[in-house]
Parts: C-alpha cells; sequence; structure tokens
C-alpha cells in the first residue's frame, strides 16, 4: 500500500526551497519569513533552522541567532560551520563560557584561524576571568590566540566594556584595577572603573567627556549610524517640524560631529554648535554647514549667552549629565520667550542613574518635572536611540515651547 505524502513535510520543504532562494537573492526579509515557515511545518528540518541561525546573525540579532544555532547543535548536527557561528552568536551576547565551549566544539572539525581563533582566545579569557581565575587567563591567552594575538592593552580594555556590558561587574571592576595601576593617569578609565563601582556621580567629568571623544572622534559616524543604528538627529528633527519649521538662532547642544546639522541647516537662520571635544568639532566643521562652532562646555557656553537661542537642541547629550536641574535651568536662561527646547535621554527608572557604560539614564519624570518649571511640553515619543550591547537602549525625545 503507497504511504498518502505528508503534506506538512512537502510544504515544509517548499519553502525551504524559497527561503534558499531568497538568501541566494540577498532578500533577508523574505528569507526570513521562509524559513520560519518552513519551520513552522517541520520543526525537525535541521537545514530550515540552520538557516534561520545564519539570517539572524547577518541581520544583528545574534541573541535569536544562538537560539536556532544551538538547537541545530543539539539536534546532533555537529558540524564545524555551525559551531563556529555559534561561537560567535554565544560572543556577541557576552555569553562567553558557552561561546568558549562551541569554538572548541569548532576546532575538533576544523582548525581555528583569522577572526575565528582571535574570539575564541577572548571568549575563552573572559570566560576564565569570570570563573574568578584572572592570572590563569592573563598567563594562558597568548598560547590560546597563537599567531592572531592581540595587544593585551587592547583585549583587557575591550574585555572591561564587554564585561561590564553584560552584567559582569565584579569581572569588570577586577579588569579596572589592572588597567588603572598599568595607567594611573588615564582619566577616561578611572571615570569608567568608579561607574561601575557603583561610587556616587551626578555627572561625567568633563575631562572624560573630551579625552572619550577625542579618542572616538574618527569612527563616531560609522560606529553610530551604520553598526548601532542611531537617527535620533533626524527623528528629533522631524518633531519639532511638526510645531516650527524657522527659527533665528539655533544651538546643537553637544554637537559632536554634526550629525544633526543636516537636518538642522533648512530650518535654522544662523545655526551654532558646541562641544567639549576638538575632535569631535573638527569632524563638524568638516561638514560646513554651521555657521558657528565652539569648543566649550555647554552650561559655560549657555551661561554667556542670555535670551539667545529660538531653538537649543540636544540629542544624545543629557547622557553625559546625571543632575539635569543647572542644565536645564541654564538652557532656559537662554532661551528666547516661546523659543524650543528639544533633547532625548536614555530612559532610566531613577531620576538619574549611572549605567556601566558610563552614560546616564533618566526617568522621564524627573526631566519633565524640571522643565515644566520653564518650558510648555509640545511632544513627547518614545524611540530606540541606539544598540547597546547588541540591544537597542530604549530612549525618550522630548519637544517643549519656553513660556
Ligand atoms: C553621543 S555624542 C552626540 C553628538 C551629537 N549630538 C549627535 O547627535 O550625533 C555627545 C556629545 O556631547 C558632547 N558633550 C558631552 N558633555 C558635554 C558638555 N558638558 N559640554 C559640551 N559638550 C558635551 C560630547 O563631547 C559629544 O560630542
Amino acid at each position: 500500500m503507497s504511504e498518502l505524502p505528508d503534506t506538512g513535510t512537502a510544504d515544509a520543504q517548499i519553502w525551504l526551497r524559497r527561503a534558499a532562494a531568497a538568501d541566494r537573492a540577498g532578500d533577508v526579509a523574505t528569507a526570513e519569513h521562509a524559513f520560519q515557515q518552513a519551520l513552522a511545518r517541520d520543526a525537525h528540518l535541521i537545514d530550515a533552522r540552520f538557516g534561520l541561525g545564519v539570517t539572524y546573525f547577518r541581520s544583528g540579532r545574534y541573541g535569536d541567532a544562538a537560539t536556532e544555532l544551538q538547537a541545530v547543535v543539539s539536534a546532533g548536527a555537529v558540524d564545524g560551520a555551525t559551531c563556529l557561528l555559534l561561537g560567535k552568536s554565544l560572543y556577541l551576547t557576552g555569553r562567553f563560557p558557552e561561546s568558549a565551549e562551541a569554538f572548541e566544539m569548532a576546532s575538533m572539525e576544523m582548525p581555528l584561524q583569522g577572526d575565528s581563533l582571535r574570539c575564541y582566545a577572548r571568549a575563552r579569557t573572559y570566560a576564565t576571568m569570570i570563573a574568578g581565575e584572572t592570572e590563569d587567563a592573563l598567563a594562558n591567552y597568548s598560547a590560546l590566540a597563537g599567531s592572531e594575538a592581540e595587544p593585551m592593552d587592547i583585549v583587557l580594555r575591550d574585555g572591561f566594556g564587554l564585561l561590564s556590558a553584560y552584567g559582569h561587574r565584579d569581572t569588570a571592576l577586577d579588569l579596572g584595577e589592572l588597567l588603572i595601576a598599568a595607567k594611573p593617569d588615564d582619566a577616561v578609565q578611572r571615570y569608567l572603573n568608579d561607574a561601575i563601582a557603583g561610587r556616587a556621580i551626578d555627572r561625567v567629568p568633563p575631562a572624560y567627556v573630551e579625552a572619550h571623544f577625542d579618542a572616538f572622534a574618527h569612527g563616531f559616524d560609522d560606529k553610530l549610524v551604520h553598526i548601532l543604528g542611531y537617527r535620533v538627529p533626524e527623528r528629533l528633527t522631524a518633531l519639532i517640524r511638526r510645531h516650527r519649521t524657522s527659527f533665528g538662532h539655533v544651538l546643537d547642544l553637544g554637537c559632536g560631529t554634526g550629525l544633526a546639522g543636516e537636518h538642522l541647516r533648512p530650518v535654522a537662520g544662523k545655526l551654532g554648535g558646541v562641544d567639549l571635544s576638538a575632535g569631535m568639532l573638527e569632524r563638524a566643521a568638516s561638514r560646513a554647514v554651521y555657521d558657528a562652532l565652539e569648543h566649550a562646555e555647554a552650561l559655560a557656553h549657555l551661561a554667556a549667552k542670555p535670551g539667545m537661542f529660538d531653538l537649543v537642541f540636544a540629542a544624545d547629550t543629557l547622557i553625559y549629565f546625571g543632575r539635569l536641574d543647572a542644565l536645564i535651568a541654564a538652557v532656559a536662561r537662554a532661551t528666547t520667550p516661546g523659543g524650543i527646547f528639544a533633547v532625548s535621554i536614555e530612559n532610566g527608572a531613577r531620576d538619574f542613574e549611572i549605567l556601566p557604560s558610563g552614560r546616564f539614564a533618566h526617568a522621564g519624570a524627573y526631566v519633565r518635572r524640571l522643565a515644566d518649571q520653564h518650558f510648555e511640553l509640545l511632544e513627547q515619543q518614545a524611540t530606540d536611540i541606539r544598540l547597546e550591547a547588541n540591544v537597542p537602549a530604549q530612549g525618550t525625545l522630548f519637544v517643549w515651547r519656553r513660556r
């Protein structure tokens, strides 16, 4: 007797072929949907699960990629390529011990080299540190990384950032102490150590901001826009334009490399920018959209310009101020009656709290309470600010009008 075809399995194969075709054509959204449809019809279809894992990885969804690839490995399909990609996905979600194990499984099938070897050596090193064996981790790093060994300073600095971002605070603190012992004058590291140790801080020290952004200026635009999906300047400008499309004098507060400049230019009679970092200002100047750029501290700059601005625009700048009363009062004094104050914040549960990144999150209610004393709220909108440890940092955009 001939068996009836299993339509679920047959359908699954059809969806799998569609997914593979979309994948070849570079159509990630269709490929993802088709892989999911294939799995909905046959949950054991390993090729679809692997394909979905790869698709998630390519779109930066490393946690989802790890879940799918782990399922492939658990189903017994342990091949080198799957284990390598699983190792990378786990590394990119801060799961260093599991990442190291996945790379070690891969190494049974194929020698690790290049980026995979670098990633493995770091994952095993950070995992050993998490286990409390920092000395062993340091001693073994070179042998693990072989020809791909990176300078120890870089491995430790990146480790500090990754371990603190992914919640391994105590391990990050140990690393921070090592880094500061090697370079006692490092203002950036000293500040970050204070931040993750939870020492009382109510603003980011200007020396840190300047050193950090001078060092970061060169890669800032590429990293923020292309890697971290930062879109605050255009979103905040769009929100302002719902209320007013023309301003006499505009100040881009903490203008950085001037990502907001091209969005503000069309609505500004005169467009000024102020920033603490000369490196960032140099980049802003190269855009040739600002009428004036000043190397100054925000509060001091505002204090020197009473009643000057029709729009004060602060995109991703308040994160460098913890306590906001002085800043908001200074903006109010520097703004014309009817002038606009537009800001973004990273959302927090308390009035202000320092994050492992060294930046501040604020409670919307706190910012509103302070701003309400001088301004009328026109707009409030939830937004993703940027990726933080590979997940979107939740934030809020506000637009106020000076009373
Ligand atoms: C994350 S960047 C954002 C830059 C820009 N607003 C944008 O949206 O691309 C923050 C900027 O604020 C500047 N900044 C932080 N604290 C400052 C302060 N107290 N005075 C002036 N600039 C400051 C930094 O130097 C840096 O360029």
